[in-house]
């Protein structure tokens, strides 16, 4: 594994050698390097995957103990096969652009929401614990900072209205029938095969590509608007550690990032240190919709599961950009 790789995950060793877990949309972006992890720690990794975003080839190169159910979450067979014997379900799939969610809400509730039901019922019936990945669009763009879950929810999309129902039907699994249910709200997750499409973080990979074609990159505003950008092995760090948390689990949901902003400026800035190069912005008229600013409070999740980042926003910029 890259990006300083080595300490943190060699904290979960122990618990994950030989483990049966299962990670659904493990073909995906942040789901593959979960799914390099787990085979790293000596896991048998069951993915499964409808490969509707999400590629084959990012799980090359893993060895034996992982394999690949080509199929969809909301395939009831398909998901009790990938499930068998799991003792930890990381649940990752779903559908994520908040554009397309706009105009298929029926698709992104059925995929995102009954999806999540059904890795559920299949927890439900088979007692393993969810790890469930949540996203911090369910606060929506409220000023206040930094974001903390005991705030009011204000999700402005299906997209974000879909994940945030996924927590609350995790709870309601954790309080009616003792599912351990943790769900994870990401912010800003960036780091080697994001696509320039992707939602989130996806100015860094669409920066990287201008610069290096000698474009200038974009900036929607004045490039002062602030994210807490977070490596992914942070992301693959609190998946690790929500799989494995010993305390009681009554279907929390806690943020996963740095706790740490950066406006869009200095990631331009450091992105040019990184790559030795002088590229000055394309500024262009603000975007309607787009937050401001966006940090993450992580006291929750360093109570609950003993989360702290493994990777800092610049060594994750660098290896992202040279790995
Ligand atoms: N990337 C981020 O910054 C971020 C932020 C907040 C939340 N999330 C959440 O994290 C999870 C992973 O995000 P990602 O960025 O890796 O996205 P991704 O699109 O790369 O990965 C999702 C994977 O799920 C698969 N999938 C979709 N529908 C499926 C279905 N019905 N059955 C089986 N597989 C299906 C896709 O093919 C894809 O491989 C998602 O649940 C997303 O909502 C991501």
């Amino acid at each position: 594994m890259a990006a300083g790789a080595g300490g943190w995950l060699d904290s979960h060793r122990a618990a994950y050698g030989g483990m049966r877990v299962c990670v659904t949309g493990g073909a995906g972006f942040i789901g593959s390097h979960l799914v390099e992890a787990l085979d790293a720690l000596g896991a048998q990794v069951t993915v499964i995957d409808d490969l509707c975003n999400g590629f084959r080839e990012s799980l090359a190169g893993r060895s034996g103990r992982v394999r690949l159910i080509e199929g969809s979450v909301l395939d009831a067979d398909a998901m009790s096969r990938a499930a068998e014997g799991a003792s930890v379900i990381f649940h990752l799939a779903a559908l994520g652009s908040v554009p397309r969610s706009v105009e298929e809400p029926m698709r992104y509730h059925r995929v995102n929401v009954d999806g999540t039901l059904a890795v559920l019922e299949v927890a439900r019936r088979t007692g393993a614990r969810v790890s469930y990945s949540a996203s911090s669009s369910a606060y929506g763009d409220t000023p206040t900072l930094p974001k903390v879950e005991t705030m009011r929810n204000d999700p402005r999309s299906p997209y974000a209205v879909t994940k945030l129902a996924g927590e609350e039907y995790g709870r309601a699994y954790a309080l009616c029938y003792d599912v351990a249910f943790v769900g994870l709200r990401y912010f800003n997750i960036f780091g080697p095969r994001q696509r320039e499409d992707s939602q989130y973080a996806a100015v860094i990979p669409r920066w990287a590509a201008a610069i290096r074609a000698g474009r200038k990159p974009l900036v929607y505003g004045d490039g002062s608007q602030t994210r807490d950008f977070t490596h992914v092995h942070n992301a693959v760090h609190a998946n690790l550690l929500a799989g494995r948390a010993t305390g009681t689990l009554e279907g929390e949901t806690v943020n996963i990032g740095c706790g740490e902003k950066y406006s869009l400026l200095e990631l331009l800035a450091q992105m040019n240190g990184v790559l030795g190069t002088s590229a000055t912005p394309d500024f262009q008229p603000p975007r309607a919709g787009d937050v401001k600013d966006s940090l993450a409070a992580i006291d929750a999740a360093k109570r609950l599961i003993g989360y702290a980042p493994v990777v800092t926003f610049a060594d994750g910029l660098r290896s992202t950009l040279l790995g």
